[in-house]
């Protein structure tokens, strides 16, 4: 039975694994050890585990800035793909998100990983022709 829930600090080993496993080529910045720790400064409840008997079998974590919300880190684990548990996080982000009142939502893929734009369209997203730009500022990872 896989259950849907805010993130806590007990599933903190379970993420950096299933992390490590779904996304090996993330550069160093995204590892858990930095990012959860960022997420849970700000807007904590958009970090989200599914959990099978306490492990973590997948995450999304999602932002709204006031303009957009984001999905990030949209993850399941092998053992469990295709049963609908990467359908369920991305749908409780959602609900998340449009009750803050956000009314669009962005996410990005990685080069190379363009199978994964069969999901997204599955759950009504769209890919737009933008260019992706990113800056990154110095000091600690983020
Ligand atoms: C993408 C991912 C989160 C999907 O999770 P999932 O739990 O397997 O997804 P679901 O079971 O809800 O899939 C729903 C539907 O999406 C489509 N789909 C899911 N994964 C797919 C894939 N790899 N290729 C093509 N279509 C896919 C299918 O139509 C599927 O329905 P079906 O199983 O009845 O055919 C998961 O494959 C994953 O973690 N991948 C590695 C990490 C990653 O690339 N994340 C996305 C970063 S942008």
């Amino acid at each position: 039975m896989i259950e849907i829930g805010a993130y806590r600090d007990l599933y903190f080993a379970g993420v950096d694994r299933l992390w490590r496993r779904v996304f090996p080529d993330d550069p160093p910045h995204n590892r858990a050890e930095f990012a959860v720790p960022e997420k849970m400064r700000m807007q904590p409840d958009l970090f989200l585990v599914a959990v099978d008997r306490e492990r973590v079998v997948g995450t999304v974590m999602a932002g709204y800035d006031g303009h957009r919300g984001w999905l990030y880190s949209v993850a399941v684990d092998p053992d469990v793909q295709r049963s609908g548990v990467g359908t369920r996080l991305v749908r409780a982000a959602e609900a998340q998100l449009v009750m803050l009142g956000c009314r669009k939502i962005n996410l990005q893929i990685r080069d190379g990983n363009e199978a994964v734009t069969a999901f997204y369209a599955r759950l009504g997203y769209a890919v737009e022709p933008r260019v992706s730009m990113g800056k990154r500022i110095a000091g600690p990872p983020a």
